[in-house]
């Protein structure tokens, strides 16, 4: 196990897979995984279907159990907690206490129907964070006018456009005050002339330096323009990382080489 307190002086990652292995039956999707996300970093993270891209955010919100290693967030074990000098698996206060510093938002807009807007952003504060009513109000309101949607709070999922649905889902994992989110190809369920409106929001979010982004794309472009870094995904670990402008003007694996020749011939 790598050391978790750091030197002296040296800040702890925000996010850190430690040799995580998630396997389903024989097949290994994770394969002994290490990734560190500084605070306020914002990570891409690319590559082949099937390589884990979705699995490596699905195991950060405790979807799912993960076979071997350990994730931290903020230094803490997530799926473990500290009993007497060793790791046991965590109970579900534990859980609840560091998933909470995490958002995330799907491909399919997951809203709830019978909700609207407005309903869908107020309801997780009130009853997980127990915010008052009325406070958890002012605080959606704001976020759904910051994507934006300050006209549609009355609007139910099935009156919105799926790129305003993705802005109230944006909004609505906001509204429970992550420290992190993740973000899994929140665009390709939607029709080429609205992806601009989400990528628009998403950038304003980039620019809350405390805020640490973890985002799965196949949109390149905008994987160059937002991250600090960028993750190549092959086989359930990470075959590349570097900054943008490195991995995508001079990629050194001969993977990512041939990821991306096919991306770029694709669009
Ligand atoms: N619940 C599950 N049960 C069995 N196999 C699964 C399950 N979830 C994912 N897998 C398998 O794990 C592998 C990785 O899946 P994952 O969803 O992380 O890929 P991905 O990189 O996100 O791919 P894509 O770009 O297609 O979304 C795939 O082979 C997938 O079939
Ligand atoms: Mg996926």
């Amino acid at each position: 196990m790598r050391e978790t307190n750091g030197s002296a002086g040296e800040a702890m990652p925000m996010v850190r897979f430690d040799h995580v292995t998630k396997a389903y039956g024989s097949l290994t999707v994770l394969n002994a995984l290490n990734l560190d996300v500084a605070h306020g970093e914002k990570v891409a993270i690319i590559g082949p279907s099937g390589s884990g891209k979705t699995t490596v955010l699905r195991m950060l919100m405790t979807l799912e159990r993960i076979n071997d290693g350990v994730i931290y967030v903020e230094g803490e074990p997530l799926t473990h907690m500290e009993r007497g000098g060793k790791l046991v698996p965590a109970n579900q206060r534990h859980l609840r206490r560091l998933r909470g510093k995490i958002g995330m938002v799907f491909q399919h807009f997951n809203l709830f129907p019978h909700m609207n807007a407005l309903k869908n952003c107020v309801e997780a504060p009130v009853t997980v964070l127990k915010m008052p009513r009325r406070e958890a109000e002012e605080r959606a309101t704001e976020l759904l006018e910051m994507v934006g949607l300050g006209d549609k709070l009355g609007h139910y999922p099935s009156q919105l456009s799926g790129g305003q649905q993705q802005r109230v889902a944006i909004a609505r994992a906001l509204a429970m005050r992550p420290k992190i989110m993740l973000f899994d190809e929140v665009t390709s369920a939607l029709d080429p002339e609205l992806v601009g409106e989400v990528l628009n929001v998403i950038r304003k979010l980039g620019a809350e330096h405390d805020l640490t982004m973890l985002m799965v794309t196949h949109q390149m472009g905008f994987a160059k323009e937002f991250a600090d870094r960028v993750c190549f995904f092959y086989a359930g670990k990470i075959a590349e990382e570097g900054p943008p402008e490195e991995i995508f003007a001079n990629p050194k694996n001969e993977r990512t080489q041939q990821f991306l020749s096919a991306v770029l011939e694709a669009t």
